[in-house]
């Protein structure tokens, strides 16, 4: 690791941190709400403003043919696993199912396209999409615990960006997603395979 690499991973903990006791004040003084997840937003798009802190050499995509074509970074984490940020860098293609969160959840581009579509529960327990945003640089999502997104990147796109949930993704162990092609709602499992990144 030569000089400026320590020094940009320092100063990169330092904006992580600070980025995560702000939204931790977020949540603390306007809860988890619109306006709440608003804020948020706001927060987790400034950090993005120090892409330079967050160079893709230094949170590569899986190897191609990869089962999950995306890395998730563990980048901060509270000791009671609440406020969990991550480095989400993918090489598409990518796409999931319609799923909740079941916690609090901000997405925030760094770097390519990531499209987001969004999603509501219909009376016959389906789904129905509801609109879409394309997340890039300058650009966020957020959803509430109980709101439905999928995520899609394109065959060979290059994705990086933050992932924040109120709770680790490895903690999240009753999330939902739909199933197209036989109409049912299954368990989404938490994440595996998140490579510590912080510190
Ligand atoms: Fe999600």
């Amino acid at each position: 690791m030569t000089a400026s690499d320590a020094a940009r991973r320092e100063e990169r903990n330092r904006a992580v941190a600070a980025a995560v006791a702000d939204i931790r004040a977020i949540e603390r003084d306007h809860g988890v709400t619109a306006d709440g997840l608003a804020r948020m937003k706001r927060r987790l798009l400034e950090l993005t403003k120090r892409a330079d802190l967050f160079p893709e050499a230094d949170f590569p995509p899986p190897e191609g043919g990869a089962e999950f074509p995306a890395h998730v970074y563990r980048i901060a984490e509270d000791d009671d696993h609440r406020f969990a940020l991550y480095v989400q860098s993918a090489l598409g293609a990518l796409d999931t199912p319609a799923h909740n969160h079941t916690t609090w959840a901000v997405i925030a581009g760094i770097h390519g396209d990531e499209l987001n579509r969004f999603w509501e529960r219909t009376a016959d327990g389906g789904v129905a999409e509801t609109g879409r945003r394309v997340v890039r640089a300058g650009t966020a999502v957020a959803f509430l615990p109980d709101e439905l997104h999928s995520i899609h990147v394109g065959p060979g796109n290059r994705v990086v960006n933050f992932h924040m949930y109120g709770l680790a993704l490895d903690r999240l162990h009753e999330r939902e997603y739909f199933r197209d092609d036989d109409g049912s709602w299954r368990n989404f499992p938490a994440q595996q395979g998140i490579i510590e990144a912080r510190g």
